[in-house]
């Protein structure tokens, strides 16, 4: 069947098409992606699709969120499939910048944020933030989109970018939709990144999520002592043998601010993250302390 989406590159191009669709009184929805598609993204767009009238999905891999040493390199990009995928589930649009398109030489600026990216992932990955949130407010911009739509499983992604838009702080004029992770049947979150891993370290993963689960078990049968809950979820990991863990931490659901001090409590409000490398390949999880 022939493709009934539309591929833009240039900015004013993306930028001109969304504004025909508002002046036509057309809701935008915008999902912004770094490619190597999977039914995690997929889900986005179905949901852009059932609450907007328009949905324009972006893939640039963006070298900005990827430290020295990082895979920026090696991140699988797989555009005509990615299309593909797109096109079936009726994406309209897909935008797909370059590099000197997003950032031209002599940009200067860069959205830094205080709180949420100390924590967590922002203790091993130093300037992660401030890529994601830089690339996210561009393209905010350039789309202008009504809603932005986020995975869940990116937590901490999902709370800097909440964060940036809100009045607080940037005010951006658009709506935050978090998504519900999506999972393998044995509970592994789709990741783009889980096609590094080899079979042995696939059998091995769904681990990470069975350690939040074993969190929420604990909190839910009335344990409630941060430290506690934290070690009882290393324990299940480390019992594979196979995991090198970054973090196993429970932490302020709306600031990624890790509950820490002395006998800390764990809130009902709070969520469980955890960041682990299997072999060469980071995986990244998370619950609320309520489950999933
Ligand atoms: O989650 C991602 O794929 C990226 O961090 C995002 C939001 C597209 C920004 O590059």
């Amino acid at each position: 069947m022939p493709s009934r989406m539309l591929t833009v590159e240039g900015r004013r191009d993306v930028h001109e098409k969304v504004s025909v669709w508002k002046r036509a009184g057309l809701r935008v929805g915008f999902v912004p992606t770094m490619g190597a598609l999977h039914e995690g993204h997929l889900e986005l767009v179905r949901q852009a699709l059932r609450e907007n009238d328009r949905v324009v999905a972006s893939i640039f891999v963006n070298p900005l969120q990827f430290g020295p040493n990082e895979d920026f390199t090696r991140y699988p990009r797989t555009l005509d499939v990615d299309s593909r995928m797109l096109d079936s589930v009726g994406c309209h649009a897909v935008y797909l910048p370059q590099v000197e398109e997003m950032y031209p030489s002599g940009a200067d600026t860069h959205v830094v944020q205080e709180v949420a990216p100390k924590y967590l992932c922002g203790e091993f990955r130093p300037g992660h933030f401030t890529g994601v949130l830089t690339v996210v407010a561009k393209l905010i911009a350039q789309v202008a989109p009504h809603v932005l739509y986020l995975g869940r499983k990116d937590f901490q992604q999902v709370v800097a970018i909440t964060r940036m838009v809100r009045h607080l702080d940037l005010d951006l004029e658009l709506e935050v939709r978090a998504c519900a992770t999506v999972r393998e049947p044995d509970g592994l979150a789709l990741s783009s990144r889980n096609r590094y891993l080899t079979p042995e370290e696939r059998t091995v993963a769904p681990t990470i999520k069975r350690a939040l689960d074993a969190v929420v078990a604990k909190f839910a049968a009335g344990e409630h002592r941060v430290d506690v809950l934290e070690a009882h979820g290393r324990l299940v990991l480390d019992a594979a043998s196979a995991f090198r863990i970054q973090y196993l931490q429970v932490v302020d659901s709306e600031t990624c601010t890790p509950r820490v001090l002395g006998n800390a409590i764990a809130l009902r409000t709070d969520t469980v993250a955890v960041a682990a490398y299997l072999g060469s390949t980071r995986l990244i999880d998370n619950v609320p302390l309520t489950g999933s």
